[in-house]
């Protein structure tokens, strides 16, 4: 039996995500929980004849407790968007106290779940939910994930013409760091099979999967970020989670997660001098069992992104921490 949650369900990212999640044959069950719309979103997806049984709640009548109760995996796309111009950071004001807030109810309702979160801007609000969950006493690295798939489908997208293969999602790219700008780095020379990208065209095919959000936020012109590929990375990341929950052996992808408490963490930490990162993880039924370092042997091009990843990472990493080890003042 599998339960999963999605909070912030009838969002942009949110209702694409569900009826991903209620057409999953993996799921048993599924609850959404939103502060608006959810009776409606979960009336519609209820019609779909699939194996999941669904429900919504909203926040009255206890409807967090009743949407996380039980629940194995919960996927977090609650919050709001970025407008043109805004970077991932500018959101932090508004969604760092809905994660806060989210999160303080998964530790109350299902402290052993899985979280997924993909409310930006993702470099700060999983170090919030690491904090909550600790001061909890309930934190366990090896269940915490941001979600930075969506970089990894870009990449593969993008380079679709370099790796030849027909279905891009067969080309292998490592992509780690961080999910904004600068922190995601694509390690094109540790794609599998290998990728021949001419020199003239790397730092645009770089910039494109560093930046590739702004792409989807410019052409929305106002009305958001990316929705629906989020929604497809989102459920590609859930439906690993899932898949290793139940004992499939052997997933690996790449995730962003607090390093010290995984093994291989600590060497990782130790090369990069942060302790969340974004690094290939193999997916086990407890969680992330071991991280891989697929930084050693990395081009000199790319130790200047990790460089400039590193750097944007820990101002991130810290305002996240520092937002929930001194509040700010109401
Ligand atoms: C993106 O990468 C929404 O953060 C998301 O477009």
């Amino acid at each position: 039996m599998v339960k999963a949650a999605v909070l912030g369900a009838s969002g942009g990212i949110g209702q694409p995500l569900s009826l991903l999640l209620k057409a999953c044959p993996l799921v048993d069950e599924l609850a959404l929980y939103d502060v608006v719309n959810t009776p409606g979103v979960t009336a519609d997806l209820s019609h779909i004849s699939s194996v999941a049984k669904i429900s919504g709640y909203l926040p009255k009548d206890d409807g967090l407790k009743h949407a996380l109760t039980g629940t194995d995996v919960v996927i977090i796309p609650a919050g709001i968007p970025r407008k043109p111009g805004m970077t991932r950071d500018d959101l932090f004001k508004v969604n760092a106290s809905i994660v806060r807030d989210l999160v303080k109810g998964i530790a109350e309702f299902s402290p052993k779940a899985f979280v997924l979160i993909i409310s930006n801007p993702v470099n700060s609000t999983v170090p919030i939910a690491a904090e909550v969950l600790k001061a909890a006493g309930v934190f366990d690295p090896k269940r915490l994930f941001g979600v930075t798939t969506l970089d990894v489908v870009r990449a593969e997208t993008f380079v679709q013409e370099y790796s030849g293969q027909k279905d891009p999602s067969k080309a292998q790219i490592p992509v780690v760091g961080g999910h904004s700008g600068e922190t995601i780095v694509p390690l094109f020379s540790k794609a599998s099979p290998s990728l021949n990208i001419p020199a003239d065209k790397y730092d645009a095919l770089v910039n494109r999967v560093q930046f590739g959000g702004d792409e989807v936020v410019k052409a929305k012109d106002g009305a958001g970020s990316a929705t629906l590929s989020m929604a497809f990375a989102g459920y590609r990341f859930a439906e690993a989670v899932i898949k290793a929950l139940r004992g499939e052996t052997g997933i690996v992808e790449p995730t962003f997660v607090y390093l010290p408490g995984i093994a291989g963490g600590d060497e990782i930490a130790k090369a990069t001098g942060v302790e969340f990162f974004s690094t290939l993880v193999t997916l086990g039924a407890n969680g992330a069992e071991k991280v891989t370092n697929v930084l050693a042997g990395v081009t000199d091009q790319e130790k200047k992104l990790l460089e400039a990843c590193t750097k944007g990472l820990k101002g991130n990493i810290e305002k996240g921490i520092d937002f929930i080890k001194n509040p700010p003042q109401k």
